[in-house]
């Protein structure tokens, strides 16, 4: 089949180089810069090797193209483009929108849309679908169906071939279609009986560990005022063998999806006159999290961080990604240079950042240790500075959550 993804980030390109094995794929992305890495053979992402790339492309199965008129002989359409917050916290589709735009503009014949971009329960039925009729020129039936991402970035053990993909689509063809299409490179695919399910699915997922990320920061909190130590009670837990499933504290939640998709079901259940209270406190006790950090790191510090040097070490959301979006890194440095700290920060795999460069670990009075990746050299981390602050819990003999 000739398909067609709509945005060529951490989904859409991991997309394309499972679905290049055996289809023609044609990556659109508006990024000019991405567009030409891309047909140079050069992956951005984490998880897309390079050499999997300059092989589709010369095998004639990966192109990628910033113009819309390429996409049109194409029999499917993914869509695969941001679904962020705006400035009120809310849904923002104006990517999908252009995407739909995109489609509407360049495709004249009936072919399958699938969105997998993140978004609130009736998107592909009551947004997508009418967006795209409207902005056609003629009357097209397409089909339409959702099948929400789950790709982890940097994750090598669950990947598209063997990670369970939830799919449905608006009519029996359409999802018929849908299982064609990815069936053809995933093992395991998850019918349900409604797109609705599949986008609430996609939701909670990420709402799950939201907020029991945020139940494991509050818990971290407690156990330190009651002065016991929170990974050993979290260890000692973990022995049940059935009924609990261990989260790790930390500076907070970072990435695309677990700080932003909450907010979609919670915009959702508004809309609906349904209450989301845990949404709304599991995301004020995560964005808590890099004060409550501080706080302990002044204290530690003679009740003042005025004019102390801090290195803040590892700044990518998780481990072992160069990812920066929504890190909690960003306000745990906020915080410190409120507190007129003087601050720098250390991440062996993020080159650049808020217009600064990485700098060497050390030289600091105090290392506050936000994210560990497996290349950093935690003897190195651990003596980098008089005092370490340590959020990960993989750091022995320092002080930390
Ligand atoms: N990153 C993840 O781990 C992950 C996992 C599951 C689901 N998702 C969801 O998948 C969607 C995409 O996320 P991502 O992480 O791949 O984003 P990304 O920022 O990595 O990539 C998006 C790409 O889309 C391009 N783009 C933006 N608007 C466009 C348009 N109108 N036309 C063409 N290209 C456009 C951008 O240039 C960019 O290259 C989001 O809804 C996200 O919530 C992400």
């Amino acid at each position: 089949m000739r398909v067609a993804i709509i945005g060529q980030g951490y989904v859409g390109l991991t997309i394309s180089a499972f679905a290049s094995q055996t289809h023609e794929v044609i990556g659109f992305d508006n990024s000019e810069k991405i567009v030409a890495q891309l047909n140079a053979g050069l992956s951005h992402i984490e998880g897309v090797s390079s050499e999997v790339l300059k092989s589709a492309i010369k095998n004639g199965m990966y192109r990628a193209t910033t113009s819309g008129e390429d996409i049109a002989d194409v029999e499917i359409v993914v869509i695969a483009v941001p679904t962020p917050l705006n400035k009120d916290r809310e849904p923002d589709l104006s990517y999908i929108e252009s995407a739909c735009s995109t489609i509407a503009l360049n495709i004249k014949k009936p072919i399958l849309i699938i969105n997998e971009s993140t978004s609130f329960p009736g998107t592909i039925r009551n947004f997508i679908k009418p967006l795209i009729e409207k902005l056609s020129s003629t009357k097209i039936e397409h089909e339409y169906a959702i099948s929400p991402e789950r790709v982890d970035p940097g994750r090598m053990d669950w990947d598209q071939k063997n990670t369970p993909r939830l799919y449905a689509g608006l009519t029996p063809t359409a999802t018929k279609r849908t299982y064609d299409f990815y069936s053809s490179f995933c093992d395991n695919l998850v019918e349900v009986s409604s797109p609705e399910v599949a986008e609430a699915a996609k939701l909670f997922e990420n709402t799950f560990r939201q907020v029991n990320i945020a139940l494991v920061n509050e818990f971290a909190q407690i156990s330190n005022a009651l002065g016991i130590s929170v990974h050993e009670t979290l260890e000692a837990a973990n022995t049940k063998p059935y009924g609990f499933m261990k989260f790790n504290p930390s500076a907070g939640v970072g990435g695309h999806c677990i700080p932003v998709d909450p907010s979609y079901l919670a915009y959702a259940a508004a809309k609906k006159g349904a209450p989301a209270t845990f949404i709304k406190r599991a995301n004020e006790v995560n964005l808590e999290m890099p004060k409550y950090i501080v706080s302990r790191v002044k204290a530690d510090n003679g009740g003042s961080l005025k004019g102390k040097k801090v290195q803040v070490v590892g700044v990518a959301y998780k481990p072992n990604v160069a990812d920066v979006r929504e890190t909690p890194a960003e306000l745990v440095i906020d915080e410190l240079v409120s507190e007129d700290a003087i601050v720098s920060w250390h991440d062996p795999l993020v080159k650049g950042w808020r217009n600064q460069q990485s700098t060497a670990l050390g030289g600091s009075e105090i290392a506050i240790v936000v994210t560990l990746h497996d290349v950093s050299d935690r003897v190195a981390v651990v003596s980098s500075a008089p005092y370490v602050f340590d959020t990960t819990g993989k750091l022995s003999g320092v002080k930390g959550l």
